[in-house]
């Protein structure tokens, strides 16, 4: 029998954290989504149950990352006064076999692609369904773009072009209009070509040189371990 995937997610979490995050952590960035919200639960444990950690600064990547630790009274840090992170610890879309990962299906991938660049290690906790050999397997929404409001259009006719697949810009469910991101910008969510060879260090530059693209959720090379709870209840760990 399959776990539920919220247990799956926990499992991920707690190992992630009780692993990476010790008495000498100082600095932790807090990535966004539903399977941080174990590890942030983690760390307030820790914290608030245990007597630990008590210097800990978390740094978040969201409104919804900072709403996290401040309801949780953790000690809110920003990248001002903590701009070497010790440990980032998100989650992801979609993980294949090379840790290349789709990030920002909750529209946060610029601040979550800032934060982490600035830390040590970098940890992606993650249910089993999240685990490819290749990208596009499980996660079918396409890699999410974060754009200048003003260029979606010629960006999303420059992706087609050079990559294939079809890009389209992310409506919101409850208003009527674009999504708008933490930092004022619209999504583009690019369904690439599933049977194509994409090259994605490649893909990952050629998008972010066109003018008006901010930001990719294309992550490669920032993960350095990947902690998956799987669906017999293991947590397994790729790096
Ligand atoms: C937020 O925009 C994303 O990058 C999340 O990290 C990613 O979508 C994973 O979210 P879940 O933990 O909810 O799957």
């Amino acid at each position: 029998d399959k776990i539920a995937l919220d247990t799956a997610k926990n499992l991920a979490a707690k190992a992630a954290v009780d692993q990476w995050v010790t008495e000498d952590t100082k600095v932790v960035g807090v990535g966004s989504g539903s399977t941080v919200v174990f590890a942030v639960e983690r760390l307030a444990e820790r914290v608030w149950k245990e007597g630990c950690l008590a210097d800990m600064i978390c740094v978040p990547s969201s409104y919804q990352a900072r709403k996290l630790i401040l309801d949780h009274n953790l000690t809110l840090g920003d990248l001002d006064r903590n701009p070497k992170i010790d440990v980032y610890i998100d989650g992801a879309d979609e993980v294949d076999s090379h840790m290349v990962l789709i990030k920002g299906g909750g529209g946060c991938l610029m601040q979550e692609k800032i934060v982490s660049s600035c830390a040590k290690t970098v940890i992606i906790i993650a249910d089993y369904t999240k685990k490819s050999l290749r990208l596009g397997e499980q996660w079918c929404q396409g890699v999410p773009i974060e754009v200048s409001p003003m260029a979606h259009v010629p960006i999303k006719l420059k992706i087609e072009e050079l990559f294939g697949g079809v890009a389209s810009l992310r409506i919101a469910l409850k208003k009527a209009g674009p999504v708008v991101t933490d930092n004022g910008n619209f999504l583009l969510d690019w369904k690439f070509l599933a049977k194509r060879e994409y090259n994605w260090d490649e893909v990952n530059r050629a998008l972010t040189m066109i003018p008006g693209v901010l930001e990719t959720g294309l992550f490669v090379d920032i993960a350095s371990k990947c902690y998956f709870g799987m669906a017999d209840g293991a947590v397994k760990v790729q790096s």
